[in-house]
């Protein structure tokens, strides 16, 4: 059976989704914070301003910048309850005024731009709370809601209120040329306010987690997940791995992802660009199998009809 698309929060289903459907009620609220993504914790890693701690696994004659995320970003959902902004997804800012994340993040697809916001800038979550208006949101066209992130077209486009101010706390991440091709083996790093191992809530002060990952090609990822789910209400040559989606993580770290909709980046030529996002794979506990992320080279011709290209995100800040 291929992994169930959406399945509730308290589910043992081996793949999940990493963040619910929204429609949540008051109790599961508590499930929701327990069941946020989760990074391998195996790779701690808080980001500190002025630290500048080399990363790991990166070796080469570039400037490592203090704020290593600056284009990390909260997504945020008014939690009744708790009387704040909530956070239940990642993304990246990838334009003063526009935020990369995953679609079913923003479901169900009634609710309005101004459901939403996005506090930008932050290692610690909730410290100096802000959040930006968000005013509109674009979905893509693609995205099958009944189908969800396996469905694949996992993405989707958040307009702000207005430009954030940028700074050395805050900028957007590079995006990728559309052929680019990010070889498998390539190692790259996600970014997350998530769980640190399952059933594990990120502990106080909230700090932003970093993980390494390996990226797989969509051939051994299909296999695995294949091996994994074995189908048996689909034709045998479906492919649970689209071809706009990217595998990446291995046995030892990497299988809890980062937060859905969170940036999964690699470094070339000095530059940090984004190739995924978060999107969808297993919980804490299924160590050999991938995370699987969209593929933003997939949707760069789609995301330049509706932002235009951020000249000053190149090699910014790296
Ligand atoms: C979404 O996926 C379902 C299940 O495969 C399919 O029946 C439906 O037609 C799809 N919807 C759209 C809008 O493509
Ligand atoms: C597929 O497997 C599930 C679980 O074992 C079973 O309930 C279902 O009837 C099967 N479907 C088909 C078409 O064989
Ligand atoms: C990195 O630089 C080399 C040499 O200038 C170039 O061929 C390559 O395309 C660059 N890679 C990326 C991903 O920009």
């Amino acid at each position: 059976m291929p992994p169930t698309p959406n399945p509730p929060l308290h589910s043992q289903t081996p793949a999940d989704l990493l963040t619910p459907s929204l429609a949540f009620s008051p109790q599961m609220l508590w499930l929701l914070l327990l069941t946020l993504p989760c990074l391998g914790g195996s790779v701690p890693g808080n980001p500190e301003p002025g630290v500048g701690r080399e990363l790991v696994g990166i070796v080469g004659g570039c400037d490592v910048s203090a704020r290593r995320y600056p284009w990390q970003v909260s997504l945020r959902f008014y939690s009744m309850e708790k009387g704040l902004w909530e956070h239940i997804c990642g993304g990246s800012l990838i334009h003063p005024e526009w935020v990369l994340t995953a679609a079913h993040c923003l479901e169900p697809e009634e609710l309005e731009a101004c459901a939403f916001r996005v506090q930008v800038g932050q290692l610690r979550l909730y410290e100096d709370d802000q959040p930006t208006k968000v005013v509109e949101i674009v979905r893509h066209p693609r995205y099958n809601k009944s189908l969800s992130a396996q469905g694949g077209a996992d993405i989707a486009l958040l307009k702000l209120d207005a430009p954030v101010p940028l700074s050395e706390l805050v900028h957007p991440v590079s995006l990728p040329p559309a052929s680019l091709d990010v070889p498998s083996g390539k190692t790259c790093w996600v970014t997350g306010w998530g769980d640190i191992g399952r059933g594990e809530p990120l502990p106080w002060p909230l700090s932003l987690r970093e993980v390494r990952v390996k990226v797989r090609s969509n051939v051994l990822c299909n296999q695995i997940y294949c091996r994994r789910f074995p189908s048996n209400h689909t034709e045998p040559s479906e492919q649970l791995i689209k071809d706009d989606m990217l595998c990446a993580g291995d046995g030892n770290h990497g299988s809890c992802l980062g937060d859905t909709g969170g940036p999964l980046v690699c470094r070339w030529n000095c530059t940090w660009v984004q190739v995924g996002v978060v999107s969808w794979g297993t919980f804490c506990g299924h160590s050999d199998v991938p995370g699987v992320y969209a593929r933003v080279m997939s949707y760069m011709s789609w995301i330049h009809q509706h932002v235009r290209p951020f000249p000053g995100a190149a090699g910014a800040f790296t």
